[in-house]
């Protein structure tokens, strides 16, 4: 079984972030699930909706979603990414049914980790990321997406 289980989000770092949620929800007609401030990331998010949770698609009760990411300062890791190269894909985010058994295995595997140990992401979710170094230079996120209310366990 892939230790992938879906495409969970793109992470999308943009200097204004009330005037790129507003352009993904006109153009595409996505609408907003959650705004958040996330202090250890150094970021205000957004997450947009593509494909919700409810649809049944994901095997894994995760969906599937545009993450807007604004800095809230310059020194801070998407901070010097607009700096460094402008408005952009700054990572992909990918469902994986547990997150931890998945960081030991890459770990295992060779692959250089930024987190070691999950943490808390948009939506209730465990994620860690990990190195673009050794993944052609994309920055990736792994997303256990939280269960279902009512469900408990695993
Ligand atoms: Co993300």
């Amino acid at each position: 079984m892939p230790l992938l289980t879906r495409i969970d989000h793109i992470g999308i770092a943009c200097r204004d972030l009330d005037r790129s949620i507003a352009r993904y929800e006109s153009a595409f007609g996505l609408s907003l699930a959650a705004r958040e401030v996330n202090e250890e990331q150094g970021v205000e998010e957004a997450m947009l909706v593509v494909a919700g949770p409810v649809d049944g698609r994901a095997a894994d009760g995760g969906g599937s979603y545009v993450q807007l990411l604004r800095p809230l300062a310059e020194d801070t890791p998407v901070g010097r990414f607009l700096a460094r190269r402008g408005e952009g894909v700054h990572h992909v985010g990918y469902g994986v049914s547990d997150v931890a058994a998945a960081l030991a295995e890459l770990a295992d595997q060779g692959l250089r980790l930024v987190d070691r140990r999950p943490r808390h992401g948009s939506l209730g979710a465990a994620i860690a990321f990990v190195h673009p170094g050794d993944l052609g230079g994309v920055l990736t996120e792994l997303v256990q997406a939280r269960p279902p209310a009512g469900v408990t366990g695993g």
